[in-house]
C-alpha cells in the first residue's frame, strides 16, 4: 500500500492505472477509522481495481464553533487498517495542499443542503462537497462509495454528480452499528458512559419506524410524535430533528412509502449524534 501526501503525485498514479484500464474506487474519509469505514473499503474492492482511502479533516465543513481542533485523529491505526483491508493508496494531504490560500472557487447547492442537518449547519454541505469534487478530480475516480449513516451527505452527492453531469457512479454502503444497536462514527469517542448508554434512545426511535413501517402503519405525524416522546424522556438528550423525508429529494412525506428515509440528529452535550433509517 502507498501513502502519499500531494495532489500531484496521486493524480499521476491514477492516471498511470488508467492507462492501464484499471477502475479506480475512492473512499473519502475524515479518519480515525472504525468499521463502518472498513465495510466502505470492502464494498470499494468489490466493484473496483485500485481503491484509494482519502485520509482529510476537511476545515470547509466545519463551522467556526465546531469541533475540527479537537476531530479525533490517529493516522498510524488509520493507515494499519487500510492496509490490512487492502487499499492500494491513501492519500493524506494537508489542509494548505488541499487549499490553496486565494481559493475562491466553490459550492452552492440551494435545496438539499437547507434541510435536516443544513439548519444548525448551514455551510456543512458546500465545504463537504467542495471537498468531495476535488477528491474525485484528484483520484480520477470512476466509482466513489459513502455510507448511508450520512444519508443526508449522499443524497447532496448524488445531487451534485446529476446535477453537474459527472461521470462517476457513486455507491451507497449500508450502515454499520455496535452490536448495542449504536451507528458507528468518530465522534462516538466523545459520548461519557451515561451518554454512551442513553445514546441507544436514537436506535429505539428507528425501531418504531421500522415496525410502524412492517405493520403497514404509513401515517408520518404520530410516528414522529411516538419518536419525539421516546428521546424527550432520555436523560440528556436534546432533540435537533427527527423527520420522515424522500430519501433523494429530502422533501417531507406525510406518509410513509418506499424510500423513505427517517432521520434524526439527538444532541448529547456537545455530542451530536445522526441516524436513519431508509424504509424499503
Ligand atoms: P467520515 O465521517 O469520516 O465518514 C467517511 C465515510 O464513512 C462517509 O461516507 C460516511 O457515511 C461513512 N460512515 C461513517 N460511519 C459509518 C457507519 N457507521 N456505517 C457506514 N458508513 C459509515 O463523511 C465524512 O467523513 C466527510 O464528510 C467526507 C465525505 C470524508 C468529506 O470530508
Amino acid at each position: 500500500m502507498k501513502t502519499l501526501n500531494t495532489k500531484k503525485e496521486v493524480s499521476a498514479l491514477a492516471d498511470s492505472w488508467h492507462a492501464e484500464g484499471l477502475r479506480i474506487a475512492i473512499v473519502p474519509t475524515m479518519g480515525f477509522l472504525h468499521e463502518g469505514h472498513l465495510s466502505l473499503i470492502r464494498k470499494a474492492r468489490a466493484k473496483a481495481d485500485r481503491i484509494i482511502v482519502s485520509i482529510f479533516v476537511n476545515p470547509t465543513q466545519f463551522a467556526p464553533n465546531e469541533d475540527f481542533a479537537a476531530y479525533p485523529r490517529n493516522e498510524k491505526a488509520d493507515l494499519a487498517l487500510c492496509e490490512a483491508e487492502g487499499a492500494d493508496l491513501v492519500f493524506l494531504p494537508t489542509p494548505d495542499e488541499m487549499y490553496a490560500p486565494d481559493a475562491s472557487v466553490g459550492f452552492t447547492e440551494t435545496k438539499l443542503s437547507k434541510v435536516m442537518c443544513g439548519k444548525s449547519r448551514p455551510t456543512h454541505f458546500q465545504g463537504v462537497l467542495l471537498v468531495v469534487n476535488k477528491l474525485f478530480n484528484i483520484t480520477r475516480a470512476d466509482i466513489g462509495v459513502f455510507g448511508m449513516k450520512d444519508a443526508q451527505q449522499l443524497a447532496v452527492i448524488r445531487r451534485m454528480v446529476r446535477d453537474l453531469d459527472m461521470a462517476l457512479e457513486i455507491v451507497p454502503a449500508p450502515i454499520v452499528r455496535e452490536p448495542d444497536g449504536l451507528a458507528m462514527s468518530s465522534r462516538n469517542v466523545y459520548l461519557s458512559p451515561a451518554e454512551r448508554r442513553n445514546a441507544l434512545c436514537l436506535r429505539r426511535a428507528l425501531d418504531l419506524a421500522e415496525a410502524a413501517w412492517r405493520s403497514g402503519d404509513t401515517s408520518t405525524a404520530p410516528l414522529l410524535d411516538a419518536m419525539r416522546g421516546l428521546i424527550e424522556k432520555t436523560p440528556g438528550a436534546g432533540i435537533d430533528y427527527i423527520t420522515a423525508v424522500d430519501a433523494d429529494t429530502l422533501e417531507e412525506v406525510e406518509v410513509l412509502r418506499r424510500n423513505t428515509l427517517v432521520a434524526l440528529a439527538v444532541k448529547f452535550g456537545k455530542t451530536r449524534l445522526i441516524d436513519n433509517t431508509l424504509l424499503k
